[in-house]
């Protein structure tokens, strides 16, 4: 009994230590504690799972017991240490690839845990199967299948191991939209007119889901990553949320529902980023591969600019405004960018930041870069806020972006980005483009701006261009 108030105490804490963490992680001072508080939390509950839960009593006796608890230890030490070393290893511009995996394991053990329960009840150890528990089960199969295939269908595309183009049918959407329909039927007929069969129409179910996430997530791609992955990340927690109820779980309610409230709230806000709606990213499956149909048309002039000349236009600016990319997190140079704002600043220039909600590789991802190196947060506008600013600049830098700057989501209607809000850097009366090639960036697609009127290239590695440049500017 003493032992079951401890466990609700500890859940209590742990619930806690979930919200304000979360809260903490909407700002970048207080994010890495926050952090660690939801992880402390987590620690406890499992803990206190291990060691107060009822189940978990001495006092149960089953003949197997000392093997499923040296299952459960393995599991839990394997698990933990490759999850431990996987976090510390990985590097910045892999985190969606890292998310994506953890998320799918997390579907794919609700969906493993809805397997065993339905197991269970057409065992009749809860008596007879009643229609309410069965769907509970089946609903939560489904979710954690579909987060299981798609999450690693998502993990394969982000690290370029698959193209768009070699795993989406012709009619995919119809293909899905019947998948869909199968699934509702074996639904349906698993909870009412299967009888004792039951069990294996479940199977049948959960073979379906599997595929069906697979190939909900195939033709969806490019720029459209982040809402796919948001998506999947809410279907996990729904999933957890709908396991807490079958195994009258709180902390895994709570947890569940705080993941998948939260990942619904980021897929709406990844939608408005990207002026589409859910409906149109899930189904429209656009994303990558496409060319923008004004690509290869117009002037297709480069103007390059030296290094020196580029110290010199921005040391004698009045106003510079900069805008990071993926590609300043790969080159990792957003220290020595600091470096150069701070050398700008110190000469009278008046220097901002441009940051792009899809900027990068994850939500927040330049934000992080910048707090990482020192950058006030004051100095960061978000995209409505650096347009105005931009139209008042007189060089905007962009440093390993492209996507997030590419004129063709306003001015393309056969542009794949088409509607995409993009930061407007034309509006300044330069434009800096610090990049290695003139390769396409995260969509696929070429983009006009490098060769508009006002571009002038800059070639080369981020963080080399960069450090080149400090030394042109200290030696003015
Ligand atoms: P991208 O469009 O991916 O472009 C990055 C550019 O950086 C590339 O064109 C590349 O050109 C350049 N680059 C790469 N390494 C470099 C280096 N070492 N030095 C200098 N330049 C380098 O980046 P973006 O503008 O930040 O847009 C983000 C894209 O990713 C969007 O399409 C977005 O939808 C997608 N996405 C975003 C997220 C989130 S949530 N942020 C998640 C998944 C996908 P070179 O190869 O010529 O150097």
């Amino acid at each position: 009994m003493l032992t079951t108030h401890l466990l609700d105490v500890l859940y209590f804490i742990a619930a806690l230590s979930f919200v304000i963490g979360l809260k903490m992680l909407s700002h970048p001072d207080s994010a890495r504690r926050g952090n660690i508080l939801a992880a402390i939390g987590m620690g406890l509950a499992v803990l206190g799972t291990l060691f107060f839960h009822p189940s978990a009593s001495n006092d149960v006796v089953e003949d197997d017991r000392m093997l499923k608890l040296m299952l459960l230890y393995s599991a839990l030490a394997i698990g933990g240490f490759i999850g431990w070393r996987a976090a510390y290893k990985v590097k910045m511009t892999s985190m969606p690839q890292m998310v994506s995996l953890f998320n799918g394991l997390g579907g794919g053990c609700a969906a493993l845990l809805a397997v065993a329960e339905m197991k269970l009840q057409y065992a009749g150890v809860h008596g007879h199967p009643e229609a309410a528990g069965l769907i509970l089960v089946l609903f939560t199969l489904f979710f954690g299948s579909v987060s299981l295939t798609g999450s690693l269908l998502a993990f394969a595309k982000l690290e370029d191991l698959v193209k768009d183009s070699a795993i989406t049918l012709p009619r995919h959407t119809i293909f899905n939209l019947g998948l869909l329909a199968i699934i509702l039927g074996l639904i349906g007929y698993t909870t009412w007119g299967a009888g004792d069969a039951g069990m294996t129409w479940g199977l049948i179910l959960f073979g379906v889901a599997l595929v069906y996430g697979f190939s909900f997530v195939a033709p969806i791609g490019g720029a459209d990553m982040p809402v796919v992955i948001s998506v999947l990340n809410s279907c996990t927690g729904l999933t957890a949320a709908a396991a807490g109820i079958i195994y009258d779980n709180l902390i895994m309610l709570v947890g569940g529902i705080l993941v998948g409230a939260s990942g619904s709230i980021l897929t709406v806000l990844m939608c408005k980023a990207m002026n589409r709606s859910l409906a149109n990213v899930l189904i429209g499956s656009f994303g990558g591969g496409g060319t923008s149909a004004a690509a290869g048309g117009g002037d297709q002039t480069i103007r390059e600019i030296s290094l020196t000349d580029t110290a010199v236009l921005l040391n004698y600016s009045s106003s510079v405004v900069i805008v990071p990319g993926y590609g300043l997190a790969v080159a990792q140079a957003q220290k020595i960018c600091k470096e150069l704002d701070s050398l700008l600043e110190a000469n009278g220039v008046d220097v901002k930041y441009a940051i792009h909600p899809v900027a990068g590789r994850m939500p927040g991802h330049m934000n992080v870069l910048m707090a990482e190196a020192d950058v006030p947060y004051t100095k960061l506008f978000d995209l409505e806020e650096a347009n105005d600013a931009l139209k008042k600049a007189d060089v905007a830098i962009i440093i390993g972006a492209n996507d997030v700057v590419n004129p063709a989501a306003l001015d393309d209607p056969g542009s794949p980005i088409y509607g995409m809000p993009v930061l407007e850097v034309w509006e300044s009366k330069t434009v800096i483009v610090m990049k290695r090639s003139m390769k396409a960036g995260y969509a696929g697609i070429e983009n006009p701006l490098f060769f508009h009127a006002k571009t002038k290239m800059l070639f080369g590695d981020a963080k080399d261009t960069l450090q080149k440049l400090v030394a042109e500017v200290k030696a003015l």
